[in-house]
């Protein structure tokens, strides 16, 4: 530029066209940076606002069941030699044909729970780490504390997780169910296992028999996973106190310390006043059943499975018959289990599995003592043969 060969002039000129030159270049790159910046912030932003609306509808949908039942079967037939009942007694007024009982010595509600895990894990392809909650629905935990959650996590090897049990008799499962899939819906958590599980041999007494013929040992567990289509919909629960004068243990909390007396007197077993249970049942099932469905706006025929707590084939009957829903779309299992109290809808779900598909809406609906009970609205996750 300083070559005295070119006129002043010229250079004067060439000095001003390159400034010229200089500031569109600047021009020229800060408007594409501007652009650039511009087009940026504007992907980010549409990838927050997706995350937030994903974030809003995230699912917990249920991606696989497994199920636990001991060997050990007592048959109407064995019960007939216990106390004074009949087969025939038995089918008609509860439609219960066998349960299975828990006889391994030394072995307790986390032990048929660890086994119903393990399976879970093993089917769906989860190892024990990538576990982060773990809640188990029991009226029969190991110890009255700490609670059996924990000790299953032990046994199984779950070593991330936080667990709770969740005690609300035979609505455990559902009440459950909704609370692992809250911490799923949050964004919190991504693998969550919940059970339903019951040793109810080990609190009835085997010369009582108005419950003796009911109950029986069992269970099972799901495995929650976050989901954008799929998963748990909506929940309606309910609860009544008054209704623990029907269906309680006397003793062993701390109202009534257990002392030789309520042992003689066998106030560490089930009490169960079955009549008004059985119409608070068909009630509470029925009513919350027709509130899920109308705050949902589906028909009765958008429901592709009725899953009703297994208590009598009685009060599932009365449950279908009230709700005008087609027996071939109710689950049923009794015959084989009897009422395994929190075990019961798991077992339904592990059963039926093979037979559920991709988008099918399942009503879940349980009632029990507290008084507890409730209905969940989901749609299922996964074709059963995969
Ligand atoms: O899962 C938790 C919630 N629980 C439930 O949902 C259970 C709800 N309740 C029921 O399922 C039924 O009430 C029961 C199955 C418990 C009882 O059936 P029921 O038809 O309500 O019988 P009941 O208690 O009214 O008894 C009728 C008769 C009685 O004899 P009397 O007084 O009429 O001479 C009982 O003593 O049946 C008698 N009975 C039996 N007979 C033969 C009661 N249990 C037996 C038995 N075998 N095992």
């Amino acid at each position: 530029m300083c070559n005295e060969n070119i006129p002043k002039i010229t250079r004067i000129k060439f000095n001003i066209s390159f400034k010229f030159l200089c500031l569109d270049i600047k021009f020229v790159i800060k408007s594409y940076l501007a652009a650039f910046y511009d087009e940026w912030c504007k992907k980010l932003v549409i990838i927050i606002a997706k995350y937030y609306l994903a974030m809003g509808n995230l699912k917990a949908a249920i991606t696989g069941v497994a199920k636990y039942v001991p060997e050990t079967l007592l048959t109407n037939a064995d019960l007939e030699k216990i106390v004074d009942t009949s087969d025939e007694w038995i089918t008609s007024r509860t439609g219960i044909k066998q349960r299975h009982i828990f006889k391994e010595e030394g072995k307790a509600t986390s032990d048929m729970a660890t086994r119903m895990v393990e399976n879970l894990l093993k089917k769906t392809n989860t190892s024990a780490d990538e576990i982060d909650l773990l809640i188990c629905a029991t009226i029969t935990p190991d110890m009255t504390f700490p609670d059996t959650a924990n000790t299953i996590c032990s046994k199984v090897g779950i070593s991330n997780a936080f667990a709770f049990d969740i005690n609300a008799a035979c609505s455990g499962f559902l009440f459950a169910l909704t609370t692992g899939a809250k911490f799923v819906e949050s964004g919190s958590h991504k693998k969550v296992v919940v059970i339903g599980v019951d040793f109810m041999s080990s609190i009835i007494d085997y010369t009582d028999r108005t419950t003796c013929v009911i109950f029986g040992d069992g269970g099972g567990a799901v495995l929650l996973e976050p989901n954008e289509e799929y998963g748990i919909e909506d929940s309606i629960f309910k609860g009544d106190g008054d209704g623990r004068q029907y269906l309680h243990m006397k003793a062993g909390g701390s109202l009534k310390r257990p002392t030789l007396a309520t042992i003689e007197d066998k106030e560490h077993f089930v009490f169960q006043d079955g009549r008004p249970v059985f119409k608070a049942a068909v009630k509470g099932m029925t009513t919350t059943f027709n509130s899920l469905l109308e705050r949902n706006e589906i028909g009765h025929d958008d429901v592709d499975w009725l899953v009703p707590h297994q208590a009598n084939m009685r009060i599932i009957n009365s449950v279908a018959d009230m709700l005008d829903f087609p027996k071939e779309k109710v689950m049923v299992n009794i015959q084989n289990y009897g009422n395994t109290t929190a075990g019961t809808l798991p077992l339904c779900l592990a059963d039926y599995e093979s037979q559920l598909k991709k988008g099918d809406k399942l009503v879940l609906t349980a009632f029990g003592g507290g008084f507890t009970w409730g209905s969940t609205l989901l749609t299922w996750a996964y074709d059963g043969d995969e």
